[in-house]
């Protein structure tokens, strides 16, 4: 079994714990949440590289064989930093924009991000691969993380903000839209109500948690095992709240694995 850790800004990166719970329960994870610091979306780049390096060293130092960057915003603008720095396989997500191109209908993709993910040179490298007759309109969700952080997912101000930021993305006649940022999935009820069911939603936690298993695969140590690992919650904000808020957004069946929370002292 390995120790794997899970980075995000805050609870967001939970949606990508869930599927790693669901494909590979029977690992052992740290979830390490910054919500101290969020949202990371509109903080400057360098904030976010030096912030997530700290943060992944932490992880490496408490015996991670792996780390998830269970964020959009710092794998963009971190990590190559984290990948020359840790010995240790790490694997980023990125906005599927490539997935979406290939199941657009009508060449009309939407993208919803963070700002720092929009201007960040990596997504910029990414939309340069796409064939040209794709149509990709980029929008920043502003203020949105800061709402599903407080718990506020289904709210109506949720709906509201989330109104504002499709509309473009209505109005020019998308047929699919990327959930950029790990925060999104948590908004997929409220999207459905404002776009109806007809768009496709592009969110990758399945092709990161399938390239995880890759990797994890490829660690020496990990020997096969039917059981269900442990998982501890990291909080720089509230542990408890992180806990409860992993509780209520998350599909796994936590009380199958053992669970346990702490808050994030002080490091280096
Ligand atoms: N969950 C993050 C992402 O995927 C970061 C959101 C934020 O802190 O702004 O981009």
């Amino acid at each position: 079994m390995a120790l794997i850790g899970v980075f995000d800004s805050g609870v967001g990166g939970l949606s990508i714990l869930d599927e790693a719970l669901r494909q590979l329960p029977q690992h052992d994870y740290i979830y390490l949440a910054d919500s101290a610091n969020a949202p990371y979306g509109e903080k400057s780049s360098d904030w976010i590289a030096v912030r997530s390096l700290v943060l992944c060293k932490y992880l490496a130092n408490n015996g991670c064989d792996a780390i998830v960057i269970a964020c959009n915003t710092a794998t963009a603008e971190a990590i190559k930093h984290i990948r020359a720095e840790l010995d240790i396989p790490i694997v980023g997500v990125e906005p599927g924009i490539k997935p979406a191109a290939m199941q657009t209908q009508n060449g009309i993709v939407g993208v919803l991000a963070t700002e720092a993910t929009l201007k960040s040179d990596k997504f910029r490298a990414l939309l340069a691969t796409l064939p040209e007759n794709c149509h990709v309109i980029k929008q920043s969700g502003a203020g949105l993380v800061p709402l599903i952080e407080a718990g506020k997912a289904d709210s109506e101000d949720a709906l509201e903000l989330l109104g504002q930021h499709l509309a473009p993305i209505l109005d020019a006649g998308a047929d699919t839209l990327v959930l950029g940022c790990t925060h999104y999935p948590f908004l997929r009820k409220a999207i459905r109500k404002l776009l109806g069911d007809s768009i496709t939603l592009v969110d990758t936690s399945d092709a990161v948690v399938r390239q995880l298993k890759r990797q994890v695969e490829s660690l020496h140590q990990v020997t096969p095992s039917q059981d269900r690992g442990t998982v501890m919650f990291i909080s720089s904000k509230d542990e408890s709240s992180l806990l409860a808020m992993a509780k209520d957004l998350m599909f796994s069946d936590l009380q199958s694995h053992s669970i346990s929370s702490k808050q994030l002292g002080e490091i280096a």
